[in-house]
């Protein structure tokens, strides 16, 4: 792959005005260090299926996504603390909390020791786009999110669009996000955006050489809804995808 795309940018200079190096967003460098890290052993496949807790009132561990968070975490510090003590600072603190930890098969370990700042942050945006907690305005954008949880977007594009599962033979080596670098450049207006969910491709890349040899090469291709949606769904898609493109949500709190 690295080979093929440095004989690319030999052979075909200009290409590098179409497709740009790898920029995964803080949300997928962060899925992927909670593989590292085990995190899923416990919270399940993506954080999508905690294990069984013996003892626990919530029976198992609890998931990331559904608005689940929320019940244990109220803030985006809260967040931070499980990660690095185990649990918020003022549960610790309460002998309640602790009595109901101790009655529980397994506990949240801290991870204080084995990470650093940045690895927190990036844990912490991937909590966010997987929380299922972050919501765009009542009417097409909203309506656009609902689709794509029905459609399996976020299946390819990560949570919220957050981007970077592997995609061999693609230029970039996965599949891109709906907001920073990458979507800037795949996604250049309103027509593009139209044109990626109706056909799954766009003629910048389809009448250029070497975009279209990677498109073609590419393992995991970007389906084409046109003909399965009505007109009012795609523009809704298009809606929500605009939505997350913006980045307003990163200065939101979770919300119930
Ligand atoms: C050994 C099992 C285990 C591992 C590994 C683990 N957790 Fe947890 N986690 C738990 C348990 C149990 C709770 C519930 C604690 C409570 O009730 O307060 C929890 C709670 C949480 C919560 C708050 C509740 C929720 O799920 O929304 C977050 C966030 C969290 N863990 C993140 C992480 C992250 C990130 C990692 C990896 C760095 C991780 N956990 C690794 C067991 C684990
Ligand atoms: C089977 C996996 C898959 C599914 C499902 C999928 N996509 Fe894609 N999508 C891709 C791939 C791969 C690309 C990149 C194409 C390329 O670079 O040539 C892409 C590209 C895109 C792009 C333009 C590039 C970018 O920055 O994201 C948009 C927008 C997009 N998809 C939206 C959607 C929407 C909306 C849905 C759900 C209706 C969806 N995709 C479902 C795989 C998928």
């Amino acid at each position: 792959m690295l080979l093929a795309g440095a004989v690319g940018w030999l052979v075909y200079p200009h290409a590098r005005a179409i497709v740009i190096p790898p920029e995964e967003s803080a949300a997928a460098r962060g899925r992927q260090l909670a593989e590292d890290l085990g995190c899923f052993t416990c919270h399940g496949p993506l954080g999508r299926s905690g294990v069984v807790n013996h003892g626990s009132s919530y029976k198992t561990v609890p998931p990331f996504h559904e608005g689940t968070i929320m019940m244990f975490a109220k803030s985006d510090d809260e967040l931070r603390e499980y990660i690095l003590y185990g649990a918020p600072r003022s549960r610790l603190e309460n002998a309640s909390y602790e009595q109901e930890m101790a009655q529980q098969a397994i506990r949240m370990p801290a991870y204080e020791d084995f990470v650093s700042r940045t690895q927190v942050d990036d844990l912490v945006a991937f909590l966010r786009a997987s929380s299922e907690m972050l919501f765009p305005p009542d009417g097409p954008a909203s309506d656009g999110e609902e689709l794509a949880h029905e459609l399996g977007c976020f299946s390819c594009h990560g949570a919220m669009g957050s981007g970077g599962y592997a995609n061999p033979g693609s230029l970039k080596g996965y599949i891109p996000g709906f907001f920073g670098p990458d979507y800037a450049e795949l996604v250049e207006g309103d027509e593009e955006l139209r044109s990626w969910i109706e056909r799954g491709s766009i003629d910048r890349f389809t009448q250029d050489r070497l975009a279209s040899f990677f498109l073609e090469r590419q393992r995991v291709k970007m389906p084409a809804y046109g003909e399965r949606l009505e007109k009012a769904e795609i523009d809704s898609l298009m809606a929500y995808v605009k939505w997350v493109s913006k980045e307003e949500w990163r200065d939101l709190p979770l919300q119930e």
